[in-house]
């Protein structure tokens, strides 16, 4: 089979590096794809917006299954044009896709369909959003409703705060019309999770838990980023919630889809914070977490295309009659190396050391999110690898425990180094 992946980041490495593992797999493409990933398949220079030249690509290379990587291509539709055109692609409809690109549709579904989530108010309007807060006068969340690169949620806890948020997104639209309608919400307390499953609204097959770090510096300090480090499984998230969460949560959000004509199919996330209540919904999104998927993947015995295709076809009943995705026991550990100034400004083009020799190192893995292959020639050609991006390299480490997997990836980490090079000291320690 011949499979094209869209994206750019670590999650699209652990995707490829998981596909290219398949025995139905002869070549993978990605497109646009990143240094790490060109070591692994043909890298494609297309936007993953640019949905017409996707398509083309994808009818003239007889691609037998897209996999979409990020929330934008899916939000804009790609996956009703390419079924449109009778090619197979794993993921939601323009409509599924809106569970996380309109926050106001995903909590009114929650509120139409009684799945746990924080109290909620939506406006449009900032002066009766302002006045709100007042009522309030405590700690509150707000939430842009649209996509906002992960950036759309300022956790205030002054009513200050909040309303410098409703300013900055209602009024200077720092979001564009992503903020044209916002979220005030009920700021919850307790430990956050991750719970990914893969479904084609008739079955659910949950991948295994985890645990994203979303702050840039040690014990959760410091401006959120696009994710910092993940650990799986998330020890927080026993089976009894596991259980709970699928039936509280994953199953009544289908089925609410369903009921309103959505046949949902793809990966479906849920963002949970588990609270003395239980476990209440913070977010879905539509597609595999980051840096979630890079600790998720490396413990996954089956034949993830497999999944996907099933997922396609609507048949993924058959991937549960054949007992279900076989998982390495072990734990992993994913640390982010980042550039330095990120999430704010940084600077590319940092040479990175020290690839070689992890990559001779057992139960690590290195994942690729923004970086750039570079050949030059010194005599011979030689390939080194430089910095694109503000998350730079994912390193996972896989161990007997949590502890063991957080040396490995700290072991794999030490050994790797570029000009500006951060990472936190702490990925997994919440585990422990
Ligand atoms: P989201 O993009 O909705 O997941 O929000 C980003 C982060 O904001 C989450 O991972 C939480 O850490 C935090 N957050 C979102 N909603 C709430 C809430 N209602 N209470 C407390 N923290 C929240
Ligand atoms: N790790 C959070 C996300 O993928 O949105």
């Amino acid at each position: 089979m011949r499979i094209l992946v869209i994206g750019s980041g670590g999650r699209e490495h652990a995707l490829v590096w998981k596909i290219a593992q398949s025995k139905l797999v002869d070549k993978v493409f990605c497109a646009p794809g990143n240094g790490g990933i060109s070591q692994l398949s043909e890298c494609i220079d297309i936007n993953v917006e640019n949905i017409g030249r996707l398509l083309d690509f994808a009818r003239q290379e007889k691609i037998d299954l897209t996999v979409v990587g990020p929330e934008v291509p899916l939000s804009l539709g790609i996956v009703d044009e390419f079924e449109n055109n009778k090619l197979k692609i794993f993921g939601p409809s323009k409509k599924g896709a809106r569970l996380e690109a309109s926050k106001v549709f995903a909590k009114e579904l929650m509120a139409k369909y009684k799945i746990p989530t924080a109290d909620f108010q939506i406006f449009d309007n900032p002066e009766e959003a302002r006045k709100y807060i007042d009522k309030i006068n405590g700690p509150c969340v707000v939430k842009a409703d649209g996509l906002a690169q992960g950036k759309g949620v300022v956790v205030a806890k002054t009513p200050d705060e909040a309303k410098k948020a409703v300013n900055s997104m209602m009024q200077d639209k720092i979001f564009g019309d992503a903020g044209n309608e916002i979220i005030i919400e009920e700021c919850l307390e307790g430990e956050e999770a991750s719970i990914i499953v893969i479904t084609d609204s008739k079955t659910v097959i949950p991948l295994a838990s985890s645990q994203d770090h979303k702050r840039i510096f040690d014990n959760d300090r410091g401006p959120n980023t696009g994710g910092m480090g993940a650990y799986s499984p998330a020890p927080v998230v026993s089976p009894g919630l596991f259980k709970l969460v699928l039936e509280k949560i994953i199953h009544p959000t289908i089925d609410g889809l369903v009921r309103e004509g959505i046949n949902y199919k793809g990966t479906l996330y849920a963002g949970i914070m588990i609270t003395k209540e239980g476990p209440r919904t913070l977010e879905f999104n539509v597609r595999f977490g980051d840096p979630e998927t890079q600790a998720i993947l490396p413990r996954l015995e089956s034949d993830l295309v497999e999944v996907m295709l099933a997922a396609s076809d609507r048949k993924l009943s058959s991937i549960l009659k054949n007992n279900g995705l076989k998982w390495d026991e072990r734990a992993c550990v994913c640390v982010v190396c980042s550039s330095r100034g990120y999430p704010g400004k940084y600077e590319k083009g940092k040479e990175i050391s020290g690839l070689k020799e992890v990559a001779k190192i057992k139960d690590t893995a290195v994942f690729h999110a923004g970086t750039k292959k570079v050949t030059k020639s010194q005599g011979h050609k030689v390939t080194s690898f430089v910095t694109n991006g503000g998350r730079v390299l994912g390193v996972a480490g896989l161990g007997k425990t949590i502890k063991e997997a957080i040396d490995k990836a700290y072991q794999a980490v030490g050994m790797i180094n570029f000009e500006g090079m951060h990472y936190r000291k702490d990925i997994g320690a919440k585990a422990l």
